[in-house]
């Protein structure tokens, strides 16, 4: 079993903090804010109230349960109910509960190349075969691309619009292309809008808002880890036809029994705050357009605009060529051991020619990131991106 390399870079980066090196991480795929004080509040509330102290129901927090459902009412334009949800230890056991309900030894299904590794991940750890279908120039996947990799196993596709580590994001048109493909194969859509409040081009759609005949094989899955600062509290959920509840609902009572109380909690609260992920998107826009803007002025590097998410991902293919490296894992070594600037290689997503860069940092992280970028590979000057980063604030 190998570790995901996401993580290896991170612990690389720990290794020599623990050294005492001032190593700056934009390799996170976590913002970098803390939780907001409403919710550590809710939270603390919750530990002092008795109820929590116990256990709750396998398939969470009804109060939870409903603000969820109608989270994913207002998303689909479809009507659910808390029956229709449960809730996980964040998004990716969400997805191990998705892949765990749909999935026989053998079967196949289709994910995003690039894509964040953890969808490969679940598959295979419910016995499955994790196929990538390459996305096209704007990192989209295509009814055609899915296509060309069907087989008669394939069960599922697995996707997130706004994408990790692409911020791709799927324009209608091409989810109704994509549903219109899931529906005449009988394939199920696993939905993981996990990044749907980072869209900076107001064009994000939920697939079943896109093609609503699709409701009974597709899985919505998202949570509060990434719009609320919340990755550490561990809440998530799938919101899916019966049959795929029933059976998320006993793999929970069999091995965890429910997600932690407070945690629920804490979440319920987030849910309540639709300001926080409003005002994370406004900041994360402003900081996205300024890292870009940096790398596209180093000699090598040619990054495009995300359209959503956290994360930069410039082609660095012109600079792994001046400089004689062989992939973007030497370039992130490199970058970590002299700059001591945490960046993750772009083999981690299927795409060695480029790297990912976190913008969801704040303005001080990111103009000394940007500072030591520039200092150890380019020509730009350091004070230009720090006044620009300064006025537009
Ligand atoms: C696309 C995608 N889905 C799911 C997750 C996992 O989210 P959570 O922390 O809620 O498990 C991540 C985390 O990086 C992600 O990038």
């Amino acid at each position: 079993m190998t570790d995901n390399p996401i993580f290896a870079v991170a612990a690389r980066a720990q290794a020599l903090r623990a050294q005492g090196v001032d190593v700056i991480t934009l390799a996170a795929g976590e913002p970098q804010a803390a939780t907001s004080a409403m919710v550590v509040e809710a939270a603390v509330d919750a530990v002092r109230d008795p109820a929590t102290h116990h256990y709750g129901t396998a398939q969470g927090d009804p109060a939870l349960r409903a603000l969820v459902a109608a989270a994913v009412t207002d998303g689909t334009q479809l009507p659910w109910s808390a029956d229709d949800v449960q809730v996980a230890l964040g998004a990716k056991h969400a997805l191990f509960l998705a892949t765990q309900a749909l999935i026989d030894a053998g079967d196949e299904v289709l994910v995003a190349a690039p894509g964040w590794p953890g969808h490969a991940e679940v598959v295979t750890a419910a016995g499955g075969v994790a196929v990538p279908v390459p996305t096209d120039d704007q990192f989209r996947i295509s009814a055609e691309a899915l296509d060309n990799r069907r087989t008669p196993r394939t069960r599922a596709v697995i996707f997130s619009s706004p994408g990790n580590p692409t911020g791709a994001v799927h324009p209608e048109p091409r989810l109704r292309q994509i549903a219109d493909w899931a529906q005449r194969h009988r394939v199920w859509v696993i939905s993981d809008d996990i990044y749907q409040a980072f869209d900076y081009t107001g064009t994000y759609r939920s697939i079943l808002r896109a093609a609503p005949q699709l409701r009974a094989r597709t899985i919505v899955v998202g949570g509060v880890s990434k719009e609320h600062a919340m990755t550490g509290w561990r809440v998530g959920w799938l919101a899916a036809p019966p049959e795929i509840i029933a059976s998320a609902r006993l793999h929970v009572s069999r091995t965890i029994t429910h997600v932690p109380t407070v945690n629920q909690r804490a979440a319920l609260a987030a849910l309540g705050d639709t300001g926080t992920p409003v005002e994370a998107a406004r900041d994360y826009r402003r900081r996205r357009a300024l890292l870009v803007e940096a790398l596209n002025g180093i000699a090598g590097i040619d990054c495009p605009l995300p359209d959503g998410g956290m994360f930069a991902f410039p082609d660095v293919t012109g600079l792994l060529r001046d400089r004689g490296w062989a992939g973007s894992t030497e370039l992130a070594a490199w970058l970590l051991d002299i700059a001591h600037l945490a960046v993750v290689p772009g083999e981690a997503f299927n795409a060695p020619g480029r790297i990912r860069v976190c913008f969801a940092v704040d303005d001080e992280t990111l103009i000394t990131a940007i500072g030591r970028l520039q200092t150890a590979l380019g020509p730009t000057a350091h004070e230009t991106t720090v006044r620009q980063i300064e006025e537009a604030r």
